[in-house]
């Protein structure tokens, strides 16, 4: 794929598909993170004398015309992040967009509206993918975390027009390549989360990719209930619990090592501060839940750590929401934020839920790279090829 490097913008309208789906609560941005990293793009192309037009969607509007999902409500947050004036187009294509591209100054930022408000958009529509061709001479997909969707803004857009890389897009790929495409080894996954249903294929492909696989969440009680291990009213997928012999297996004959929990924090009631108590992994009461893991099992997780050059995360390893079942997540968060800091370890996390909780765990910052990605680093290590990325090479 080709990045701005290898563009010539100079005097050219650079329609740029980005990712502003931002969190909102009463019309107020609450999570800043998606808008503040399109800037380095934003004030590249600018800067090689091209017109910043943004492509972008908000939630899901189903191919109608929404007006409390509007991009209109993140005009003052953009421009406020950018320092730059932004122009509302009121449609992402036809003459309003046309007129307010004309209108915008050469360091101004042009914003279209969602394209989600289109039908076309989601069904990949080629004569949707045209009209926003014709808006500009050069299209930029800085939108990662939107690349698992094969649509008219991120994907059919890209065979209309020459097309790149924005920096994002390209510190996304590089960071997820160090992490699991050509990891050094010994690499690790933590893999977190409620269900083994949601996380089958990304399993099954982790095992043949990295040398230890974590297992976390209320997926760990899946896995030790296929272990014979009596998990009591724990959440667990006891149908599940077949597909994670066959996980395990597969895990062995690629030589992947498992790691369950050998001991957990228990409790009779699942609310903050709930009495709880650290038994081992045999030893879960009949009437009691697995809401974490245990001290012994973050031990031994922090040498495998120690142990790793490399870490890709995704997911929590208990119910991290509600303390005190955040500290092992918390705790295993923190040494590999250490690890990486100290030079030995390349830190990768990603997927909704992971990035707050190593927030709340104050180790974020010392990762290698927090991708912007939910849904799209899930499917990126599930190992499919993300269509929006994939046009960006054809
Ligand atoms: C996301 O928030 O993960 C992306 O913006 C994609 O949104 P979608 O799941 O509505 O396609």
């Amino acid at each position: 794929w080709k990045t701005l490097d290898d563009m010539d913008l100079a005097g050219k309208v650079v329609l740029t598909r980005v990712d502003i789906n931002v969190p909102m609560e009463s019309g107020r941005v609450t999570d800043m993170t998606r808008i503040d990293k399109i800037r380095p793009t934003v004030e590249d192309i600018v800067a090689r004398g091209g017109k910043v037009v943004l492509l972008a969607h908000f939630d899901r509007p189903k191919g109608k015309v929404v007006p409390e999902m509007s991009l209109g409500h993140v005009v003052d947050a953009l421009a406020g992040s950018l320092g730059r004036k932004v122009v509302f187009a009121a449609d992402c294509v036809g003459d309003a967009a046309a007129a307010a591209i004309a209108k915008a100054g050469p360091a101004d930022v042009v914003l279209l509206e969602n394209t989600r408000f289109h039908p076309g958009e989601e069904k990949n529509d080629p004569d949707l993918a045209r009209q926003m061709a014709a808006l500009g001479q050069v299209y930029v997909n800085d939108a990662f975390s939107a690349a698992h969707r094969a649509h008219a803004s991120t994907e059919g857009l890209a065979r209309q027009l020459p097309a790149a890389a924005g920096r994002l897009m390209e510190a996304e790929l590089k960071a997820l390549d160090a992490a699991l495409g050509n990891a050094r080894r010994p690499a690790v996954a933590v893999v977190g989360g409620a269900k083994v249903s949601t996380k089958i294929e990304l399993l099954a492909n982790l095992v043949t990719k990295v040398d230890h696989l974590v297992i976390g969440g209320g997926m760990a009680n899946t896995f030790l209930v296929a272990e014979g291990i009596e998990v009591g009213r724990s959440l667990a997928e006891r149908e599940m619990a077949e597909t994670a012999r066959e996980i395990r297996l597969r895990a062995q004959r690629a030589g992947c090592r498992i790691h369950l929990p050998v001991d957990v924090v228990v409790a009779r009631e699942f609310k903050a501060g709930a009495e709880s108590q650290t038994v081992g992994v045999h030893k879960c009461p009949p009437d009691a839940m697995i809401l974490d893991a245990g001290p012994q099992t973050v031990a031994e997780l922090e040498a495998v750590f120690a142990g790793a050059k490399t870490l890709i995360w995704n997911g929590p390893l208990g119910a991290f929401e509600i303390p005190p079942f955040d500290a092992a997540t918390n705790a295993a968060a923190q040494a590999a934020a250490r690890l990486t800091k100290a030079g030995s370890l390349v830190s990768v996390a990603g997927g909704g839920d992971t990035v707050a909780a190593l927030n709340a765990a104050g180790a974020a910052a010392d990762f290698t790279f927090i991708s912007t990605a939910g849904g799209a680093f899930l499917e990126w290590m599930e190992g499919k090829e993300l269509p929006g990325v994939k046009a960006l090479m054809a």
